[in-house]
């Protein structure tokens, strides 16, 4: 039989597990659906998209303050917000084999027993759509019954509006100004998931941006514009990216207006991120419901009311995904192929290896205190000996470590190292005096290939 090449994206799973950035969550036990778990590499990738996003949204901005809100609120949270009655697709049942499947997403799915036909196709009848509620339901107390139903978050978003008020009384600011979080959301999500793309668990990083009404579509314009350009910034290719404006029909029951930024997955065009106009929706329902006024009192012209806003809402597991997709390239050299991850080098979860050049001549001591300043600088280090130097070239090519740093022969009687760039694969002789100050100066001055 003839052997299948892998795709792009049969590459990137694999590369995620052989260098751990990402395993099937309960493995030993047959996996669990759309569930996945991240290793030592993979958590550093989490973590630092996590951190370019906070410094873009709260860090260097005056008007966006941070949250942390709990994941399991009072019910009366998603009864009010629309989730209870609303947050659900249609599914239908196959007879035969006894699949789940999205009705509006047949052409995705794939019939247990016959995976080469959508169900549908193969011998087995489909039930007529019923809606199917995507909240994960828990019990809280002791007790388990209607009264103690509690509910995983599906969004983080609600958590914002439950501390409008708080927020607004403690932390000196008003309209408009935005509270960020990110944090767990859950959805049991039936669709196949395109590895992490789409699971049940996974972080969402949304910011509530508060507005006076009648600033609403200026707003929503600068943050479709923003958030398009984050992703330029950290190195996303601008052609793979796309803005998409839903159509009336497909908006959720709580927007005026929402658009997607979209990328070019191997699988398609894919929703990234989704910037909504949400309007006075939930802080007006969380308002009715809790007796609680969420108005806003200007005190400059006197008018109370109900600010609207504009929601950047995004994925970060969906980010990482994207970056490491937008990053790989099989790059083929005169004698071989690397496979090289492209990261910038704020995304890279290792920013700088460090290697002796050889096990011998007080090289490994030496390397291993470089490793050490670069540490204690806060760069993201690795320190390696084992295996010929451009053998561990390509292992640092392949995780997307962006300089490499040699200690050699030279290094032991002048103090100079050699830092090699993994784009361009140049090299550079540093004084290790100046080693920490010319990798900052490197990071920030990164352009992408
Ligand atoms: N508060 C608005 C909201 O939750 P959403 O479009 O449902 O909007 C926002 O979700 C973002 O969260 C998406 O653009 C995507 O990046 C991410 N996301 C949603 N569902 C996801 C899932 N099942 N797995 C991974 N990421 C998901």
């Amino acid at each position: 039989m003839a052997k299948q090449t892998p795709t792009l994206m049969d590459q990137i799973v694999s590369l995620c597990k052989r260098r751990g950035f990402i395993y099937q969550a309960s493995e030993i036990y047959g996996g669990m659906g759309n569930t996945y778990d991240y290793g030592p590499l993979g958590v550093e990738l989490l973590r630092r998209v996590k951190d370019a996003w906070w410094g873009a949204m709260v860090t260097e901005r005056a008007d966006v303050v941070g949250l942390d809100s709990a994941i399991i609120q009072n019910p009366k949270t998603w009864e009010t917000s629309g989730h209870v009655g609303g947050f659900s697709d249609p599914m239908v049942d196959c007879k035969k084999c006894k699949g789940r499947f999205r009705a509006d997403k047949l052409q995705d799915a794939r019939c247990l027993e016959k995976p080469s036909k959508i169900p549908g196709e193969c011998d087995g009848e489909l039930t007529e759509p019923r809606e199917f509620n995507m909240m994960f339901k828990t019990n809280v107390g002791p007790v388990e019954d209607t009264g103690s139903v509690a509910y995983l978050r599906p969004e983080t978003a609600q958590g914002i509006f439950l501390n409008f008020k708080n927020v607004l009384d403690s932390a000196r600011i008003k309209p408009p100004f935005g509270i960020a979080q990110i944090g767990k959301s859950f959805r049991n999500e039936i669709t196949p998931g395109n590895f992490v793309f789409r699971t049940r668990e996974f972080e969402q990083a949304e910011m509530e941006y508060f507005v006076p009404p009648a600033e609403d579509q200026q707003w929503f314009d600068h943050w479709v514009e923003a958030r398009h350009q984050w992703y330029i910034d950290f190195g996303v290719n601008p052609d793979k990216l796309r803005l998409r404006e839903h159509d009336p029909k497909e908006l959720a029951h709580y927007a005026k207006a929402t658009t997607d930024i979209e990328y070019h997955y191997p699988f398609g065009w894919g929703e990234l991120e989704g910037i909504a106009n949400r309007t006075d929706f939930d802080l007006s329902r969380h308002s009715e419901a809790s007796g609680t006024d969420l108005l806003y009192f200007d005190p400059q012209t006197k008018e109370k009311y109900t600010p609207y806003v504009i929601e950047p809402a995004g994925g970060i597991n969906r980010m990482a995904l994207t970056f490491m997709i937008d990053a790989y390239e099989e790059q083929q050299l005169e004698k071989d192929t690397r496979v090289v991850l492209h990261f910038h080098p704020e995304i890279a979860p290792i920013t700088a290896a460090v290697f002796p050049l050889v096990k011998k001549d007080g090289m490994p001591e030496k390397a291993q205190a470089v490793a050490a300043m670069l540490r204690k600088a806060r760069f993201a280090t690795f320190y390696d000996e084992k295996a010929a130097i451009g053998r561990r070239y390509r292992r640092q090519d392949e995780v997307g470590t962006p300089f490499c740093v040699t200690i050699d022969g030279d290094t032991m009687e002048t103090d100079v190292v050699t830092v090699r760039h993994r784009d361009s694969m140049e090299q550079e002789k540093v004084k290790i005096s100046e080693l920490v100050g010319y990798l900052y100066e490197a990071k920030t001055n990164w352009t992408r290939p």
